[in-house]
C-alpha cells in the first residue's frame, strides 16, 4: 500500500485521459490512492500507465454517456479495488466547434453538452452513492466559470454546468450526515487539449480578463480537487470552489 494522504483510498476519475482529469490521477497516485480511471481514449490511457507500478491503477476505455458503460465500470472498480472513496466527476465539454450564440442553436447540441456534463455526474453519483452512505466518503464535480460568468456561444454548457452547482449543493444536503462531502470546481482557463484549440486573440481576451493575468495549467485544479478530497475538506461540504484567477468574484 502506497504512502501519502491518499493511502488505502481508491478514488475514481472519469474523462482521465488527458487535462485535468490526467493531472488529478495522477495527483491521487502520487499521494498514496489506488486509482481506477474512465476515457474514451485508449491511447490517453495507456499513457498514463507508463511507468506506474502496477496495481494502483486501474483504466478502462469506454464513453461516460454510456450509462452501460459507467455501471460496468462501477463494476469493475469495485470487483479491483473494493468500495469507491473518492469520485471526481470530471469528464464533460461544451459543443466546441458546434458551439454557437443561442438564437441559432440546435437541439442535438443543448442534449449532447447536457448529458456529457450533467447527466454523467449525476449517474456515477448514483452508482456510488449507496455505499458511500454506510462508510462516508468525498465526492468532487466539474463546474466551470463559464456558467457564473456567463460565457457568450456556451448557453448550453453554462445551463449544464450551473446545473451541477445545484446538484452538488442538493446531494450535498442529503449525504452530509454519513459522512460524505460532495463539493464542485469552477476553473477558469486551463491550459488544455480543448483550449489549445481557441485562437490567440480569444487566449488573450481571456487572460486580459483575468486578474491572475495567467492561464492555469491542470495541476491548479487537480491540487484543489486532491485538497477536497482529503480529510482537511472534511467540514466542506455544497460548496463550489472558483479556480480561476479572479475572473470570477460575488
Ligand atoms: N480547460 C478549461 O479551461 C476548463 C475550464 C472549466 C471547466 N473545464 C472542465 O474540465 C473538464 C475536463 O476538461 P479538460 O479541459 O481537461 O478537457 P480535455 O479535452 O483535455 O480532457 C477531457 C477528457 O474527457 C474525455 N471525454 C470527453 N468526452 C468523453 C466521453 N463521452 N466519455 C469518456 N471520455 C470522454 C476526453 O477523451 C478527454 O480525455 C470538463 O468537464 C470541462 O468542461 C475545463
Amino acid at each position: 500500500m502506497g504512502e501519502g494522504r491518499f493511502a488505502g483510498k481508491v478514488a475514481v476519475v472519469t474523462g482521465a485521459a488527458n487535462g485535468i482529469g490526467a493531472a488529478t490521477v495522477c495527483r491521487f497516485l502520487d499521494e498514496g490512492a489506488r486509482v481506477a480511471a474512465i476515457d474514451r481514449e485508449a491511447e490517453g490511457l495507456a499513457a498514463l500507465l507508463a511507468g506506474r507500478p502496477p496495481g494502483g491503477l486501474l483504466t478502462m476505455a469506454g464513453d461516460c454517456t454510456d450509462a452501460a458503460v459507467l455501471a460496468a465500470f462501477h463494476s469493475q472498480v469495485i470487483a479491483a479495488f473494493g468500495a469507491v472513496d473518492i469520485l471526481f466527476n470530471n469528464v464533460g465539454q461544451s459543443g466546441r466547434e458546434r458551439a454557437a450564440e443561442f438564437h441559432e442553436s440546435t437541439e442535438d447540441v443543448w442534449r449532447f453538452v447536457l448529458e456529457v456534463s450533467l447527466l454523467t455526474t449525476m449517474r456515477m453519483t448514483r452508482l456510488v452513492a449507496p455505499a458511500m452512505r454506510g462508510r462516508g466518503g468525498r465526492i468532487i464535480n466539474m463546474s466551470s466559470d463559464a456558467a457564473f460568468v456567463g460565457d457568450a456561444r456556451l448557453a448550453d454548457y453554462a445551463a449544464a454546468k450551473m446545473g451541477i452547482v445545484g446538484f452538488t449543493r442538493a446531494v450535498a444536503r442529503e449525504l452530509a450526515p454519513h459522512g460524505v462531502t460532495v463539493n464542485a470546481v469552477a476553473p477558469g482557463a486551463v491550459r488544455t487539449r480543448a483550449h489549445d484549440q481557441l485562437s490567440p486573440d480569444v487566449v488573450a481576451r481571456i487572460r486580459d480578463a483575468t486578474p491572475a493575468g495567467f492561464i492555469a495549467e491542470p495541476e491548479d485544479v487537480a491540487g484543489c480537487v486532491a485538497f477536497l478530497a482529503s480529510d482537511d475538506a472534511r467540514y466542506i461540504t455544497g460548496q463550489t470552489l472558483l479556480i480561476d484567477g479572479g475572473r470570477w468574484m460575488n
